[in-house]
């Protein structure tokens, strides 16, 4: 019987469901959004019952599509937006609060009073990471401290904490009848929690957020066997775990020191590959971890993370309405030839790489009569590119290592201009693959090696293709000062919230 591999990929946005044949391509897929929920500004939450649902039907749903079953299916691989935060019961499988996003600014106040003593980098060397409401760690705080009886019960044992990752295991392998509580070493790292050598939870920081250890998963590697489905696939072994960042670098396989991805999302995400050895940034860039294959050591990554990129297209069409659809922006933007001065800084939820500035909001500068909602629509798109140059400019200071071309994946990458742009601010070609899903493939791949449907990495390099690359096409004067005029934008929104 041919088999294939089922990933699900928990994103921020959307839950979907990837069924993938041994060459990597894509059999079925279904998609479905979940509610985003602003209580105030700068909260941002999800409801993580209304996203167990919809992992449950996408599964279904492309299982039908491709019309298989579980027997058909050698093993699970999951991958997720990563940070989002969740506390529930482990006795009856109900989350306390909702899921607390990564884009959610809530603890800032938590990251201030932490920092009193060290400074935002206090917890750096040991866990890659500056003090940031970004990330995990605070904001289990803030729902110990906040959301009355939690704390009690975790001290009971009953409450504990997952990010998406983490929860849909935990409900796919049998929830409050036996469900494992386990997470894989890229999603730790990106909790504040985890040291980055040992890759355990780190007792003095544990203690210092005020977090018991019992409420927390298991850290396993990414690519191993976490337990066997009980609904929807049962009997099927859950085998991949992997942030979907991480994930994307996987689906792309940069798998040598000096490979680097960026995935054009809400947000944008650029890893590079650091080998077995942690990096330590001088640039405002994160280590992380990349993956870890079974009992082998892990492999690390240096990690340019940017809020707001797809998410701001989102934005002018859902907040501002001036496209109605995602797609339009690229036509609108396409209709000016440049854009007319303008500039937006889309620091909604504060700048993250290089400046990890939570103090920063967003802005539209240069406006003049001239300006029509063309030129807002193509300085969004530029937002993207000019993040990204800042990011990989920091990315080659740290590594003292010129890339050559960047791989890039995700939603954004069918946007021609966009990938033109990119090509020219950063100087460097852009290259898409032809199989874009590259985030569930990473969780497929790694599902995949773990129950021997793919042998090697020779294996996945060889599914590799490319699709479309765009070469630098601007001339130096102009890219200069296009970035300069960019520089000058960004420090316009710092000291927002003073
Ligand atoms: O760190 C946040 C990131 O994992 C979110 O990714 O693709 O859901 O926007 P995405």
């Amino acid at each position: 019987m041919t088999k294939y591999i089922a990933a699900i990929d928990q994103g921020t946005t959307s839950t979907r469901c990837i069924i993938f044949d041994h060459s990597g391509h894509i059999v079925a897929l279904d998609q479905k959004e979940h509610q985003q929920i602003y209580p105030k500004p700068g909260w941002v939450e999800h409801d993580a019952l209304e996203i167990w649902d919809r992992t449950q039907e996408v599964t279904h749903n492309a299982l039908r599509k491709a019309g298989l079953n579980a027997a058909n299916i050698a093993a699970i691989g999951i991958t997720n937006q990563r940070e989002t935060t969740l506390v529930w019961n482990r006795r009856t499988g109900q989350p306390y609060y909702n899921a607390i996003v990564w884009q959610d600014t809530r603890t800032d106040e938590i990251c201030n009073q932490l920092a009193q003593e060290g400074g935002q980098d206090r917890f750096r060397a040991r866990v890659g990471l500056p003090l940031a409401p970004y990330f995990s760690g605070p904001k289990i705080q803030w729902i110990l401290e906040n959301v009355p009886g939690v704390r009690e019960a975790a001290q009971k044992g009953d409450a504990i904490f997952g990010n998406m990752d983490t929860w849909i295991i935990w409900n796919l392998t049998g929830g409050p009848q036996g469900g494992v509580h386990v997470t894989d070493v890229t999603n730790a790292s990106r909790t504040l929690m985890m040291d980055l050598k040992t890759l355990r939870w780190d007792p003095q920081i544990l203690s210092i957020l005020g977090i018991p250890e019992s409420m927390l998963p298991k850290i396993q590697p990414s690519s191993f066997q976490y337990g066997y489905a009980r609904v929807v696939l049962p009997g099927v072994p859950v085998a991949g775990d992997l942030g979907d960042q991480q994930a994307a670098l996987f689906g792309q396989t940069c798998f040598n020191p000096g490979e680097a991805k960026n995935t054009y999302g809400t947000g944008c995400f650029m890893l590079l590959n650091t080998g077995t050895q942690p990096v330590q940034s001088q640039s405002g860039l994160l280590t992380t971890l990349g993956y870890q294959i079974g009992g082998q050591p892990a492999v690390y990554c240096l990690e340019g993370s940017i809020a707001i990129t797809g998410a701001l297209v989102q934005w002018l069409r859902d907040n501002l309405g001036m496209i109605e659809s995602s797609s339009e922006i690229e036509k609108l933007a396409a209709s000016v030839a440049d854009n007319g001065g303008v500039y937006f800084v889309p620091a909604f939820s504060g700048l993250f790489a290089p400046y990890w500035r939570s103090d920063a909001r967003g802005a539209i500068l240069g406006l003049t009569r001239f300006v029509t909602r063309a030129h807002i629509a193509r300085a969004v798109l530029e937002a993207t590119a000019f993040q990204t140059r800042e990011v990989l400019d920091a990315m080659e200071q740290d590594s003292q290592v010129k890339l050559t071309t960047l791989k890039v994946d995700g939603g954004m990458v069918i946007n021609d201009l966009l990938m033109q742009f990119q090509a020219d601010i950063l100087n460097v070609p852009v290259v898409r693959p032809k199989v874009a899903e590259t985030t569930a493939l990473g969780a497929a791949y790694a599902a995949g090696l773990a129950v021997q449907y793919w042998s090697n990495f020779d294996e996945l390099r060889a599914n590799w293709a490319q699709d479309k690359i765009w070469h630098p096409d601007m001339p130096e004067t102009q890219r200069s000062t296009y970035y300069r005029r960019w520089k000058k934008a960004v420090t316009r929104t710092f000291d927002w919230m003073d």
